[in-house]
């Protein structure tokens, strides 16, 4: 039985790479996606995601989210300040022109009526953007905390963070959603932060064995870890040799649960005030920490196993 779940996220170079890995993939069954304002806004986010599945002839049902973070009206610095000049992040994925379109209930609405539904019990919901889609949803149908079974997320940082030394940028963009959802009570909860996704960096080597692969989830996949070691490239000044692909990491575990090699279970929470630290991931791994582990926090994967389950994503194509 393939593993089900709902993708939350903010499409974006690596969730588009998740999306391709997670539609191809033999053990995995996208069930839904729903979208969030994050590495670009809301209707670019949408409008990628409809592109990168229509790429490989993906019917899967599209829900649009949040255009602003749970509390806030921004970014706590706006998107135009802090991607400066860097074309890192553009609006447009390089993909044609979506022909498929969303659907009109929004992903919060979708997410309370879906996870209510008993059919949904056996159902992971992985989220790879801002968490402000849940945290709305939570806000909304607080017995979604005991409804969802299992949360997988792609956030944080134990050792540095990348938008700034303490903050990742998915629990930067939305600090308040972060904490929220952290402290929700849900039953399961993994979180995937930089520590585990910088683990286990992707080469031009890669790219080349994907090229060679050829399927259309193969050659998206190529193209945009081709565009992020040029980035790397490009910012640090060097050739760079390899580079984090996160998002795909949180739909690997799904299906090969050996994936981590190194974890730790912890009372998580998301700092929402700190002039230096807004956004930061604390791990609390005091043996007199006051509360119980909240979460599963990986902190180291393995490239090996993270290659193995995108070569067997790009090969079985699109089903
Ligand atoms: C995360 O932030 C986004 O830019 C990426 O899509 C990923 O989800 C990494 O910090
Ligand atoms: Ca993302």
């Amino acid at each position: 039985m393939p593993v089900r779940f709902v993708l939350d996220c903010d499409t974006g170079s690596d969730d588009a790479i998740a999306i391709f890995a997670a539609t191809a993939h033999p053990d995995l069954e996208l069930v839904a996606v729903t979208t969030v304002n994050g590495n670009v806004a809301l209707e670019h986010v949408t409008d990628n995601t409809l592109r990168v599945l229509d790429h490989v002839g993906a019917s899967v049902p599209v829900h649009a989210g949040a255009a602003r973070p749970f509390m806030r009206p921004d970014f706590p610095v706006p998107r135009a300040v802090l991607n400066g000049d860097s074309d890192f992040q553009k609006d447009s994925l390089d993909f044609p022109a979506a022909v498929s379109a969303a659907e009109t209930q929004s992903a919060v609405s979708f997410l309370i009526e879906a996870y209510m539904d008993e059919a949904f019990a056996d159902v992971t919901l992985v989220a790879t953007g801002p968490l402000t889609n849940i945290a709305l949803a939570l806000a909304t149908e607080p017995r979604l905390a005991a409804r969802i079974p299992r949360l997988v997320v792609m956030g944080g940082a134990h050792a540095n963070g990348n938008v700034t030394a303490a903050a990742e940028f998915n629990f930067w963009v939305d600090p308040e959603a972060a904490e929220a959802v952290l402290g929700a009570g849900l039953r399961e909860v993994v979180i995937v932060p930089l520590d585990a996704t910088h683990s286990a960096p992707l080469t031009a080597a890669d790219c080349d064995e994907y090229e060679k692969i050829g399927t259309p989830a193969a050659q998206g996949a190529a193209k945009l870890i081709r565009h992020r070691l040029a980035h790397d490239q490009a910012a640090s000044g060097q050739a760079a040799v390899s580079t984090p692909v996160h998002d795909p990491m949180c739909v690997a575990y799904l299906a090969r649960p050996d994936l981590f090699t190194e974890a730790v279970e912890a009372f998580v929470s998301v700092e929402t005030t700190g002039s230096r630290t807004l956004g930061e991931l604390l791990v609390d791994t005091r043996p007199w920490c006051p509360q119980p582990p909240n979460a599963a926090v990986a902190l180291r994967a393995s490239g090996e196993v993270y290659r193995e389950f995108l070569r067997t994503a790009f090969l079985a194509g699109q089903r």
